[in-house]
């Protein structure tokens, strides 16, 4: 189970929300900024520069490091070079995806067989779409059927379309805080619980009337939504609590969640995308011991190789997204030209055998488990109301705990953009400890983080620690 127990997370949580931010002395802080000018100046240039091209300079938002972007030159194992020639210890891992070490090689190679001998796409099947079908099939009994589509935004939109159609029911409860990809009706509640259309620009609020949310691990008040919506299709959850369990989960919420749906006659989606083979070979349905209806798979199950997602179920409810056009038949539609390419799913088969076979998501879990303890033991030296724990290959440590802000509160709702800052700072603080991290707050681990980069991480948070107020 999680490495703290959950009723210490939320006491400690409570703790930091409650207090004034405990922030960099102010010399301290311009040290770091100023030596990431230096240490950085081609990737300064190179964002400059893609700044003409590209709005805001760079795509992703996990990309997005503080006081501008870096950009790779190459990757291996558990580190990342950039163009700088600086090498960074790698925490990243992707977001998530990365659990054998970057370019894995025995991977490598069988991606490039598939490239050599068939091109990565032709638009008819291979044999790799139900090898990979079958393997992801054995760690997750609940999905029955597998169809294999592009990125975990889709899959979540695809999950509440099967939902629907399956149920004849429209509404649809996420838990707030809760990450699904960013389609129209999922962007809601994002992030920190509450803030429901905060983030929703340029969608019409009428998009919605059947979308809800809850607070996180309020199983009453989701009870009390069933009675007050009579006509739920599916309740959508994130394994591990909000943003990959930054807001961590009660840990019975999940199978009471399974329940109340089973109750109702209304689908559990559980969505695996950062859980599936990193919290557990199993995902998080098997770590929490419940069953969905469906579940969501995204870049792990290709370890990083694009266009890699797939939704799973019970053979009854994934019928509705049988293949084939047309017909008036009634079915949840579904595309993508490039879904279940030969690349992909090569890719699938492999990465899930070699995990298995190199225990990777144990070995990682282990590299976690090491690491946010003695991160625990660093913060408390420094009197730092600071906390770490993990979830499998999963760490989080929370030193300005955005997610943890009560909106509603109006000390702490207003303080969201200056404890978002504050994160920022700890990135750039890593990054001048040549360890880039996941937005300063989280480190996602593979089986390459051994004993001795355990140690010196935890020795370079404590170099951290001495630049705090
Ligand atoms: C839990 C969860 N669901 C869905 C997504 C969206 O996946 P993608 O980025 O492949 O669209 C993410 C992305 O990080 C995620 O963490």
């Amino acid at each position: 189970m999680c490495s703290m127990k959950y009723e210490e997370q939320i006491a400690k949580i409570e703790n930091i929300v409650s207090h004034p931010l405990r922030k960099f002395k102010p010399g301290e802080l311009r040290g770091i900024i100023e030596r990431y000018e230096n240490n950085h100046r081609k990737s300064k240039q190179a964002f400059e520069r893609a700044l003409k091209v590209i709005p805001g300079g760079v795509e992703h938002n996990l990309a997005f490091n503080f006081p501008f972007p870096l950009t790779s030159k190459r990757v291996y194992n558990c580190y990342m070079e950039t163009i700088d020639g600086v090498t960074l210890l790698d925490y990243l891992m992707c977001g998530g995806p990365i659990i054998l070490g970057h370019n894995y090689k025995p991977l490598t190679e069988k991606i490039l067989e598939v490239i050599k001998e068939s091109a990565p796409c032709h638009g008819i099947t291979s044999e790799y779409e139900y090898l990979a079908a079958e393997q992801l099939q054995k760690h997750f009994p609940s999905c029955e059927k597998i169809r294999w589509l592009q990125t975990g935004t889709e899959t979540d939109m695809l999950a509440i379309r099967v939902a629907r159609v399956f149920t004849g029911k429209k509404h649809v409860i996420k838990v707030g805080g809760s990450y699904h990809g960013w389609s129209d009706q999922l962007v809601y509640d994002m992030h920190v619980p509450g803030t429901k259309r905060m983030e929703s620009h340029g969608i019409p609020k009428e998009m919605y009337k059947y979308m809800d949310s809850v607070p996180p691990n309020d199983i009453e008040a989701l009870r009390d939504m069933f009675k007050e919506k009579k006509k739920v299709a599916a309740v959508i959850i994130e394994p591990m609590g909000g943003e990959s369990g930054a807001i961590p989960v009660r840990p019975e919420f999940n199978k009471e969640v399974e329940e109340i749906c089973h109750q109702n006659d209304t689908l559990l989606i559980s969505d695996e995308v950062v859980c599936a083979f990193r919290l557990h070979m199993g995902g998080g349905q098997a770590y929490f011991d419940y069953t969905p209806d469906l579940s969501v798979f995204g870049k792990i199950v290709g370890h990083g190789y694009p266009s890699a997602a797939a939704l799973g179920g019970r053979a009854d409810i994934m019928a509705t997204v049988a293949a084939g056009v047309g017909g008036g038949a009634k079915r949840a539609y579904c595309g993508g030209t490039l879904a279940a390419n030969p690349l992909t799913c090569a890719a699938a088969y492999w990465a899930m055998k070699y995990v298995e076979e190199t225990n990777a998501t144990e070995i990682a879990g282990r590299a976690a488990t090491r690491l946010s303890t003695g991160l625990n033991e660093v913060f408390e030296k420094y009197n730092l109301p600071w906390f770490s724990y993990n979830y499998g290959g999963t760490v989080h440590f929370h030193s300005s705990c955005v997610f943890g802000l009560d909106i509603t509160d109006p000390k702490q709702g207003p303080q969201i953009k200056h404890r978002k800052e504050f994160m920022e700072h700890m990135g750039a603080a890593l990054v001048d400890q040549e360890i880039i991290s996941v937005a300063g707050s989280r480190f996602y681990t593979c089986m390459l983080h051994d004993d001795e980069i355990i140690y010196n991480t935890i020795k370079k948070m404590e170099k951290i620690c001495q630049k705090i107020e």
